[in-house]
C-alpha cells in the first residue's frame, strides 16, 4: 500500500510538472513566432532552445509516468539504448545550443556596433544546426559503445537510462568507458563552460561599464535567464559525469538529474 501510494503521489507531481514544461515551452515557440518584434536571433535560439527542452523531456518522462502508473518497472533492451541514445543527443545538443546563446548575448552586448552583421540569419541557423548535429553524432558514437557490452545485471538504479548507471550492469572491466565518458563529458560541459564563462567576465565587466542604471538592468536581464540555466544544467551534469568513479552514488545522481 506504502509503494502504490508513493507511485501515485510521484505520478501527479510528474505529471504536472511535465504538462507545465511543455505548455510554457509551447508558448514561448508560439509568442516568438507570433510577434515580429521578437524575431532577432535572440528569440531563434530561445525558440530552438524551447523545442529542444520539449523533446528532451519527452524523452524520459512519459516513460517514468506510464510506469508509475502501472507499477510496472520494466523498460526493454532496445527502449533502454534509445532513450539513452536520445538523451545524450539532445542534452549534447543543449550544451551547444547554450554555447550558441552565450556567443550571441556576447557580441550583442560587447560587440553592439558589429552585431548585425556577426549574428545574421546565415549565421544563427548554422550555429543552431551544428548544435543538433553534434549532439547527434556524439550520442551515436558514445551509446554505441555501451550498448555492445555484455551485461550482467538488469536493474538499473534509475528513473531512465543513463550512462553511470547503466555501466554498473556490464560484467567484467568498464574503465575504457568509465575514461570515454569523462573525456566526453569533459569536452561537452567544461570546454562550453569554458567559452559561457569567459562570455560573462566581459559581458559583466561591460554592463559594469554602463553609464545608466536602467541601461544596465536591461542588459542583466537580458543575461540572467540564460546564466540561470547554464548554472542548472552544467552545474548538475557536471557533478554527474565527471566526478571520479569511487565517488559514485545512485541517490545523488537521480537527485541530480531531476534538476
Ligand atoms: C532550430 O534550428 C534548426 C537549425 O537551424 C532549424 O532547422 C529548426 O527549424 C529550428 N527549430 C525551431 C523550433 O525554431
Amino acid at each position: 500500500y506504502y509503494v502504490l501510494s508513493c507511485s501515485i503521489y510521484f505520478f501527479r507531481v510528474f505529471l504536472v510538472t511535465y504538462i507545465v514544461t511543455l505548455a510554457g515551452n509551447l508558448l514561448i515557440i508560439v509568442l516568438t513566432l507570433a510577434d515580429p518584434a521578437l524575431h532577432t536571433p535572440m528569440y531563434f535560439f530561445l525558440r530552438n532552445l524551447s523545442f529542444l527542452e520539449m523533446c528532451y523531456t519527452s524523452v524520459n518522462v512519459p516513460k517514468m509516468l506510464r510506469n508509475l502508473l502501472s507499477g510496472d518497472k520494466t523498460i526493454s533492451f532496445i527502449g533502454c539504448a534509445m532513450q539513452t541514445y536520445f538523451t545524450f543527443f539532445l542534452g549534447g545538443s543543449e550544451c551547444f545550443l547554450l554555447v550558441s546563446m552565450a556567443y550571441d548575448r556576447y557580441v550583442a552586448i560587447c560587440k553592439p556596433l558589429h552585431y548585425p552583421v556577426v549574428m545574421n540569419r546565415k549565421v544563427s541557423t548554422g550555429l543552431a544546426a551544428g548544435s543538433w548535429l553534434s549532439g547527434l553524432l556524439m550520442s551515436f558514437g558514445h551509446t554505441s559503445t555501451i550498448f555492445i557490452l555484455p551485461f550482467c545485471r538488469s536493474e538499473i538504479n534509475h528513473f531512465f537510462c543513463d550512462i553511470p548507471p547503466l555501466l554498473k550492469l556490464a560484467c567484467g572491466d568498464t574503465s575504457r568507458n568509465d575514461m570515454a565518458v569523462f573525456i566526453m563529458a569533459s569536452f561537452f560541459a567544461i570546454f562550453p563552460f569554458m567559452l559561457i564563462l569567459m562570455s560573462y567576465v566581459c559581458i559583466i565587466s561591460t554592463i559594469l561599464r554602463l553609464p545608466s542604471r536602467a541601461g544596465r538592468r536591461k542588459s542583466f536581464s537580458t543575461c540572467s535567464s540564460h546564466l540561470m540555466v547554464v548554472t542548472l544544467f552544467y552545474g548538475s551534469a557536471c557533478i554527474m559525469y565527471l566526478k571520479p568513479n569511487s565517488s559514485y552514488s545512485p541517490d545523488t545522481d537521480k537527485f541530480l538529474s531531476l534538476f
